[in-house]
């Protein structure tokens, strides 16, 4: 198969376009490099095998059209990925988010052989979950009545900038399905972590506390730190991608929760108690108010998933984050230097942990 990574320099994109290879397939990378890093995901993609790489825009519809063309599948991961940013400057959000993705979606539906498009959404569709029951903890809050987690029949919620241009793409790419029978599925995936992901504090919070531990750079926890994500390790999202793919026919304009599941949700605190086991270190933690919007617990409902593909997540937490640890110990270098690069504009009030 010849298949179009968008945002493929990036954390996600870079493990998938590795996989990929190695599985034989043509891989094409598209992205502007406008992440920290993502030149150097780019520079070790590059010792990992053969790809085609594209210097391009998804806001340039004339672009994506040429590189969609020919292509078997596209999966769509470039975006303007950090809440924050996307309150100091919406318009580009939009552009990016939401434009971007009729951009892939329009090219897919004009291809002379329609390919098939994976979108990747976000959890944050479903807003701050404020009504639904949560107990409190000594270190973490806890779904009330949700034993298996938030599933897709969860009403959607878009809060944020970022959470409208994320949500408005899931719905264009649900409905390319439905109204012109595009073969789309959209992953709605919680917090994605792993090798390569240069997280920094806008974003990619399980790499930012843990590079942070690493290089002594203080973190700073909105709210009490008892907030719960479930975390999926990268290669686990990754074969997902090629178990939906394999079975398309079936799962056509499909909507999935994806995350690590009840088995690994993990609060910031015990997230850091984690780190503090792996690295020997102590991480330097202070607290602010809470950021309006976060939502105290997010667990992804995988059954659905697990159900049609017969996908399940394999890589629990501890085994996880000491594979991150491992790379991040390595790679320190590249870390300092990605976190020295000054961060564009924050807002003074933003919204919600990242995922
Ligand atoms: N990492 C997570 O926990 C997580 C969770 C939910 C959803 N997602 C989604 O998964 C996707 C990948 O996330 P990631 O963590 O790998 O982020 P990332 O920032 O590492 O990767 C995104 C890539 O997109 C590229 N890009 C940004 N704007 C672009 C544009 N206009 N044109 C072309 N390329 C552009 C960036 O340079 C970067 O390489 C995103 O769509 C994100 O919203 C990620």
């Amino acid at each position: 198969m010849k298949i179009l990574i968008t945002g493929g320099a990036g954390f996600i994109g870079c493990n998938a376009a590795r996989h990929f290879m190695q599985r034989g397939h043509e891989v094409v990378v598209f992205d502007n490099l406008s992440r920290k890093g993502a030149s150097a995901n780019l520079e070790w993609l590059r010792s990992q095998g053969r790809f085609a790489f594209i210097a391009g825009d998804v806001r340039d519809s004339r672009q994506v059209m040429d590189a969609v063309g020919g292509c078997d599948v596209v999966l769509h991961l470039a975006a303007q990925v950090a809440v924050t940013r996307s309150i100091v400057d919406p318009r580009e959000d939009f552009e990016t988010n939401a434009l971007g993705t009729l951009n892939v979606l329009e090219a897919a539906r004009l291809a002379t052989h329609p390919p098939i498009v994976l979108f990747s959404s976000t959890n944050k569709v479903y807003g701050d979950m404020a009504n639904t029951p949560i107990v409190e903890e000594s270190d973490h809050y806890r779904l009330a009545d949700l034993p298996f987690g938030v599933s897709e029949e969860y009403p959607l919620n878009f809060l944020s900038p970022y959470g409208c241009s994320k949500g408005a793409a899931d719905q264009y790419t649900r409905d390319y399905a439905r109204i012109y029978g595009l073969r789309t599925v959209v992953l709605r995936q919680s917090c994605i972590y792993g090798t390569r992901q240069l997280g920094v504090e806008d974003q990619g919070w399980v790499a930012w506390f843990l590079a942070a531990t690493l290089l002594d750079r203080p973190i700073t926890l909105y709210g009490d730190g008892k907030q719960v994500r479930d975390l999926l390790f990268v290669d686990d999202l990754v074969e997902l991608y090629e178990r939906v793919i394999e079975r398309i026919d079936c799962v056509s304009g499909e909507v999935f929760n994806v995350g690590g599941g009840p088995a690994n949700q993990l609060s910031l605190l015990q997230c850091l108690e984690q780190i503090r086991k792996v690295t020997g270190k102590e991480p330097a933690i202070s607290f602010a108010p809470w950021r309006p919007g976060d939502q105290r617990v997010f667990v992804a409902d995988v059954r659905r998933a697990s159900d049609m593909v017969g996908w399940q997540p394999k890589t629990d937490v501890a085994a996880g984050i000491d594979a991150l640890y491992e790379w991040a110990r390595q790679n320190r270098d590249l870390l300092a230097s990605v976190l020295s690069e000054p961060s564009p504009g924050r807002p003074a009030a933003s919204e919600g942990i990242e995922e």
